[in-house]
């Protein structure tokens, strides 16, 4: 189920100075199973330094595309980004998991929507496949990207999206904001932060008219950026966001938790069908944990609460889940959780990894 197949490089592109963007060969019989929405990312797996890391990278290019395609931006210090950036090149194989994620919205063809983008530097990938994929699908509604980055430098995609502004004049509105760039427009230099939305809402864009947002960037942006919407009279449920990394500690698993009942959880675990059935202590490990260490082949990635590969749903009994930046507030209230960031509280727990909805 945590199934990872072996894909070949087809191609390597230096985007910027530190962001490369790499395509994938898929043979014809994994087609189906590599078939992708907009705005899902891949989980890419490799052995680095006798290490086995596991890291997402959201796909850039239209589902018409139907081309598996990532950028990766090099993290100062950053283990796989690093070695990715070093190493990658064309014929070599690397370990990826299916796409997976729900950073979307449903899209039709007789849909006349607005919908406002704001991405800030890597943030860019998800949107560039959510702004093709959509104005493609429905040649009625627009999209305004508010783009943050240090300089013109470091813009990602800087061609792609002029490209796409070329071929989209009317229905796409695309605006760079610059933090060590002077712009003509004094809104549009700075970094993208609550004050300067809040700015953009008043003067710039008339929320009324927008039917639904993306954030994808650091967290603090996220924040920025969702608070002035909310502020300004967006419902939470129209505005859909992806966080790349968490700035605080993985879990909270220091976190004395008072265990009710017995010390012991018996979990089962549904994957592809299958049940598995075993013993855990209640505060040790989370689900996950305590799962790969039964030897149950787990499907996950970062292990912090961002990525959500790990996501399944509480069949019955009751977890305690420590932190979570991935799923949205509907899919908590129809029992999903974050099998990394879970502790069982009832003395039995059944999770099912098969369920979507
Ligand atoms: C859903 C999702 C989609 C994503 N999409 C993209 C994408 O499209 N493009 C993209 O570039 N990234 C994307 N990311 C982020 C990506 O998954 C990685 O988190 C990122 O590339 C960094 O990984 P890394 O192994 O290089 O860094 P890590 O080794 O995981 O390091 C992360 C941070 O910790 C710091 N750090 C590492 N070691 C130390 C140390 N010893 N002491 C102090 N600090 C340290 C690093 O400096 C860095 O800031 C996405 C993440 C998610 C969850
Ligand atoms: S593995 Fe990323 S959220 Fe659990």
């Amino acid at each position: 189920m945590s199934k990872f197949y072996s894909l070949t490089v087809g191609n390597v592109k230096k985007e910027t100075r530190d962001t490369i963007v790499v395509s994938f060969d898929v043979p014809p019989e994994l087609k189906d199973t590599f078939h992708y929405q907009q705005g899902q990312h891949l989980t890419l797996r490799s052995d680095i330094n006798g290490e086995d890391l596991r890291r997402s990278y959201s796909i850039c290019s239209a589902v018409q595309d139907q081309q598996l395609r990532v950028a990766i931006k090099r993290t100062p210090g950053g283990a796989f980004s690093t070695w990715a950036n070093d190493t990658l090149q064309p014929g070599l194989a690397l370990q990826v998991m299916p796409p997976m994620g729900h950073f979307n919205m449903p899209l039709a063809a007789t849909n006349e929507k607005h919908y406002l983008a704001f991405a800030a530097g890597s943030g860019i990938t998800p949107m560039l496949s959510i702004i093709k994929t959509t104005l493609q699908t429905e040649p009625k509604s627009r999209f305004t990207l508010i783009y943050g980055n240090r300089a013109s430098s470091t813009v990602i995609f800087k061609e792609e999206l002029t490209d796409l502004k070329d071929v989209y004049m009317e229905r796409l509105n695309l605006v760079y904001v610059m933090s060590r760039e002077q712009q003509d427009i004094e809104l549009f230099n700075g970094r993208i932060t609550r004050e300067k939305c809040d700015q953009f809402f008043k003067h710039w864009i008339q929320l009324d008219d927008v039917d639904a947002a993306f954030i994808c960037g650091p967290e603090d942006m996220i924040h920025a950026v969702s608070d002035s919407l909310q502020a300004h009279g967006m419902n939470k449920s129209d505005i859909k966001v992806e966080l790349f990394a968490a700035s605080i500690p993985k879990n909270k698993a220091n976190v004395v938790r008072p265990v009710i009942g017995k010390q012991e959880c018996e979990v089962t675990v549904v994957i592809d069908g299958y049940h598995t059935v075993f013993t855990m202590e209640k505060e040790k490990e989370s689900l996950l944990d305590a799962a790969l260490k039964n030897g149950i082949d787990m499907r996950y990635s970062c292990k912090g609460g961002v990525c959500a590969t790990c996501r399944c749903k509480v069949v019955d009994g009751k977890v305690d889940m420590d932190v979570n930046y991935a799923l949205e507030d509907y899919e908590i209230a129809r029992g999903f959780v974050l099998s990394c960031q879970s502790f069982p509280v009832t003395d039995k727990v059944l999770v099912d990894f098969d369920q979507d909805n």
